[in-house]
């Protein structure tokens, strides 16, 4: 990558004065500060509008950066470690005492997950430090795949935005916890349960989709804080429907409506309008769906249908497509 060098001093730079610098990764866009500097992670909060409350993940170049800042690394950590990193998942273990507690939003224990993407790592190396990284978004509207989502969202003036092309990934990582020797996966993404399931050799549960609330609250342990039910949200009115029901949710609109849909749809009032075409894969559904959900939101339409993809008996990877697509659509 042309620049690449210079690129990198300069984020490091202003990561050492405090600032804040998006990064790309395998998922989605970060947006990252010293993980160790309170009034760095202060900004990021500020500028994204995140509740306090939300934890962010701290982003490591690899095992021996993870432990500066757990306080324990369990053999679960290092198996998963070991197996999935670098790599879209996110592992929760104790937190160390000099970690912020606004890293945390308060809570005792620290997401951490290693990154795959070569600048970012890179970025990690040169930095020689903990980054955090939440999606580089307004808080609870639609995550960054590209720069250019980022540089819509922030002024230039207070976010460097390296630039490292799309995100393959498309959706954030899965977060587990292995906290207490129990392993649950906090929010699902592209590695499932199942196949952590098989690296630790045991069963493990999924808690990623029962618990949506706007604000914490006892339905929502401070073990799974942020998964708010409002999230990743456009800015239009969104609705999810079964491909059956297209029709009848149209039918009778007056303004102009955004299909989003991975399966044809035979119905003459859906083709008059907008049509963004989803791939049939779980994999490509999940890499465009956000830039889908922008694409849509752009056209200012009244309303967004998304057809209801599979289910994860298909495909696990599913899951966590339909968990975003919960959060960013509204009950009909
Ligand atoms: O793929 C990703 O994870 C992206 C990229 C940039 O790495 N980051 C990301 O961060 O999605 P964010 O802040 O948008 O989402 C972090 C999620 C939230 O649901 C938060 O509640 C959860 O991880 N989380 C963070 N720290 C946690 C902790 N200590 N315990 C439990 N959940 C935690
Ligand atoms: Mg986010």
């Amino acid at each position: 990558m042309d620049g690449q060098p210079e690129q990198i001093a300069e984020a490091v730079q202003r990561l050492k004065g405090g600032g804040l610098v998006a990064f790309p990764t395998e998922t989605v866009y970060g947006l990252g500060a010293d993980a160790m500097s309170e009034a760095a992670v202060k900004r990021v909060f500020e500028v994204k509008g995140r509740p306090a409350h939300n934890p962010l993940i701290v982003h490591v170049s690899g095992e021996a950066m993870a432990k500066r800042v757990a306080a324990e690394w369990p053999e679960d950590a290092h198996k998963l470690a070991e197996r999935f990193w670098p790599g879209p998942l996110s592992i929760v273990v104790p937190k160390m005492a000099s970690v912020p507690g606004i890293v945390t939003g308060g809570g005792p224990n620290v997401a951490v997950r290693c990154p795959s993407h070569p600048l970012t790592l890179a970025l990690l190396e040169a930095f020689g430090g903990p980054l955090v990284g939440p999606s580089a978004n307004v808080s609870g509207f639609v995550s960054p795949t590209t720069a250019e989502h980022v540089r819509e969202a922030f002024d230039k003036r207070d976010v460097l935005v390296l630039d490292g092309g799309e995100c393959t990934g498309g959706i954030e990582s899965t977060v587990v916890s292995v906290v207490g020797g129990k392993a649950r996966v906090l929010r699902s993404g592209l590695i499932d349960a199942g196949v952590i399931g098989e690296v630790l050799g045991r069963a493990v549960e999924c808690a990623d989709s029962g618990v949506v609330s706007s604000t914490p609250n006892a339905a929502m342990p401070a073990e799974a804080p942020g998964q708010l039910s409002s999230h990743y949200a456009p800015q239009a009115k969104a609705v999810m429907v079964e491909a059956s029901e297209v029709e009848r949710v149209i039918a009778g609109m007056k303004g102009e409506c955004v299909l989003v849909t991975h399966t044809p749809i035979e119905n003459k009032s859906a083709a008059t309008r907008h049509l963004i075409s989803m791939p049939a894969d779980a994999r490509g559904y999940a890499r465009r769906l956000y830039a889908a959900l922008r694409e849509a939101d752009a056209m200012h339409p009244e309303l967004i249908v998304i057809v209801t993809p599979p289910d994860e008996n298909t495909r696990p990877i599913w899951r966590a497509v339909r968990d975003r697509l919960k959060r960013a659509t509204t009950k009909e």
